[in-house]
């Protein structure tokens, strides 16, 4: 089976005791055959790019700035991370877009930033609970890629995750055919925009330990974006069980 992403993302859900126990408990699934990155909150940074120096695992981040190194109080640029070691970023994620009232123009900005530095930009977009219900998914998709993505952003540094609204932490997950059908979607979009390059689609919204091989089994899924169980080391251990070893 083709490398499939398995990215975890931290949120804001850990201290520094428990973050360090999670490092541990990623670093020994060192050898599956998934591109795994692990995007704990900014202090963990430096701890997780040396826990993984000398393995595949890479780290990233869950937001960063649109601005430049600069006089820019609270800020955290892409150049900085970049030049630490990090090598992937979480922009737009719907718990940020909500939080800072971001527009998809200001998600732009940040994908731009990120690619400049040399950072893979993880965009995503997902739907209201709402817009599930009354069949606006693809369009609401559709006019998020549009108004994210413009012809300065680059392919290659570039992976979409679909993350409806609806099922960011509420233990429902969208259904795999469903995410399948709404990747599709989203692929058909991408390609046309990126003729020359594929652009990987990966699902999150309640993915765990038991449902993850649904996901990740679909063709069209490559691979999946883990929020809340990502933390507990127990779910890291078995959802990186269920993925094949490197051969
Ligand atoms: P949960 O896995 O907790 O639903 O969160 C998904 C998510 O927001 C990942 O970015």
């Amino acid at each position: 089976m083709k490398q499939k992403y398995l990215i975890l993302n931290w949120k804001s859900k850990v201290t520094y005791d428990t973050a360090l126990n999670l490092l541990d408990a990623v670093k020994t699934m060192a050898d599956a055959n998934a591109k795994i990155v692990v995007c704990p909150p900014y202090p963990i940074l430096k701890d997780a790019i040396e826990w993984f120096k000398g393995t595949d695992i890479e780290v990233g981040v869950q937001d960063v700035s649109a601005l430049p190194v600069g006089a820019h109080t609270g800020e955290v640029s892409a150049e900085l991370l970049a030049s630490m070691g990090v090598k992937y970023a979480i922009i737009g994620h719907s718990e940020v877009r909500a939080r800072h009232k971001l527009k998809n123009a200001d998600v732009k900005e940040k994908i731009l930033a990120a690619q400049k530095a040399g950072l893979i930009a993880i965009l995503c977009i997902g739907e209201d609970e709402k817009a599930y219900k009354t069949n606006k998914t693809n369009a609401v998709l559709k006019k998020q890629l549009e108004e994210c993505i413009d012809e300065r952003v680059a392919g290659e540094t570039l992976v979409v995750a679909y993350e409806p609204i609806w099922a960011i932490g509420t233990g429902h997950a969208a259904t795999p055919i469903v995410a399948s059908d709404v990747i599709a979607h989203i692929k058909c979009i991408t390609d046309d925009m990126y003729p020359f390059v594929v652009v990987p689609v990966i699902y999150g919204g309640s993915i765990k330990a038991n449902n993850i091989a649904d996901f990740i089994r679909v063709a069209n899924i490559d691979g999946a974006l883990v929020g809340g169980a990502s933390v507990d080391p127990d779910e890291v251990l078995k959802i990186l069980g269920v993925i094949e070893k490197k051969s």
